[in-house]
């Protein structure tokens, strides 16, 4: 089985060609991102490897079929970049990695909180440049402050123990409540509420239809204007242009991103020596109440591992004839 696998990274290569010693599937990596004009870049493949970023629109599974692709193996959780129905249509098996150390996502999130709240990142180029001023580097306790955690599935439900840890009060708002949490003395309740009482606000739901824009103005309005909000799920759950209202006016204490709604072509590159012409993200890095990571959650060997892994075990299945393992539809 030969598998073509778009925007590869230096450490993708590292993990999956470690993985791949125990499968021998022949895996030709392009650096480039999956696009129209790329998928042409496929030739007698019938798997295509893809990240988040990669385009799976109709236009190019249409191309990725012709071209005789048969499964599209996401190295990812989410699966909002792809066109299921189109997929079926042209009978693709789209499998994915639906859970890679869910702590790793929800770690993260507190690292930013943590950041943002008690400016370890300014205090450290401060300490750097042989300012040992305490000036403005004013946090606040998390102990005994409530936290709302948007979405608790596997990641929401990480995040949402490791506050309780911290000795937060914990509110919940997810369609489908987790029994252990509510066991656990976690409280949930309806969206408008968890913003109106959360000091720190955290996104964990997928993006779908109905959470596009979640936090959009009359979101950001019942937030109150010392509030935090951490995206380290989806871009597009957060309006862009209304958060940047919101912190113009003071409405919004600090935000924490992980994830942008215009991060396809941006993240995960380095423009530092480019002009940026996206006027959000320029926008939203002149705050200082603002933190930006570029979609690191994940990051962390026991995640990459476990990608690499399921991806290839998930091929493996195919390449066999069993049923697909992690198949979305
Ligand atoms: P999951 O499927 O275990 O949980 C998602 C939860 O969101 C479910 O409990 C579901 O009922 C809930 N939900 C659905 N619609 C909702 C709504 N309208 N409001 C509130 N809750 C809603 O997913 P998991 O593994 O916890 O991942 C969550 C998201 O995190 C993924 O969809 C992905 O977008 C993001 N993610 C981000 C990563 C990063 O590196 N930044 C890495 C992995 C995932």
């Amino acid at each position: 089985m030969e598998i073509a696998f778009f925007s590869t990274k230096p450490y993708d290569r590292d993990y999956f060609d470690r993985h791949n010693e125990r499968f021998h599937f022949r895996i030709h990596y392009f650096e480039t991102p999956l696009n129209a004009q790329t998928a042409r870049l496929v030739s007698g493949v019938r798997t295509v490897c893809a990240f988040v970023n990669d385009d799976l629109s109709a236009p190019v599974l249409e191309v990725l079929a012709r071209r005789g692709v048969e499964l599209i193996a996401l190295r990812s959780a989410g699966f909002n970049h792809v066109d299921l129905k189109k997929a079926q249509e042209l009978d693709l098996t789209v499998v994915r990695v639906p859970a890679y150390s869910p702590y790793a996502v929800a770690e993260h999130a507190v690292a930013l909180i943590l950041t943002l709240n008690r400016k370890t990142h300014r205090a450290y180029n401060r300490v750097r440049d042989g300012n040992f001023s305490l000036d403005r580097l004013v946090g606040f306790d998390l102990h005994g402050k409530t936290v709302g955690c948007v979405g608790t599935g596997k990641i929401g439900a990480a995040f949402c123990r490791i506050m309780r840890g911290f000795g937060c009060e914990v509110l919940a708002f997810d369609p489908y409540p987790n029994e252990a949490l509510l066991e656990a003395g976690i409280e949930y309740t309806e969206l408008a509420d968890l913003l109106r009482r959360s000091r720190v606000v955290s996104l964990h739901c997928p993006l779908t239809p109905e959470t596009h824009h979640l936090i959009d103005a009359a979101a950001l309005q019942k937030m109150t204007p010392d509030a935090t909000l951490v995206n380290t799920s989806r871009g597009a759950l957060i309006d862009t242009a209304a958060v940047i209202d919101a912190l113009s006016e003071r409405r919004l204490g600090a935000l924490a991103l992980d994830v942008y709604e215009q991060e396809e072509g941006l993240f995960f590159e380095d423009y530092s020596f480019e002009i940026l012409q996206d006027e959000q993200i320029t926008r939203l890095m002149t705050f200082p109440n603002v933190l930006i990571t570029a979609h690191q959650s994940f990051f962390t060997e026991e995640a990459l591992n476990e990608i690499a892994e399921t991806t290839l075990e998930n091929v493996d299945r195919y390449a066999r004839g069993e049923r697909a393992m992690n198949a979305v539809s």
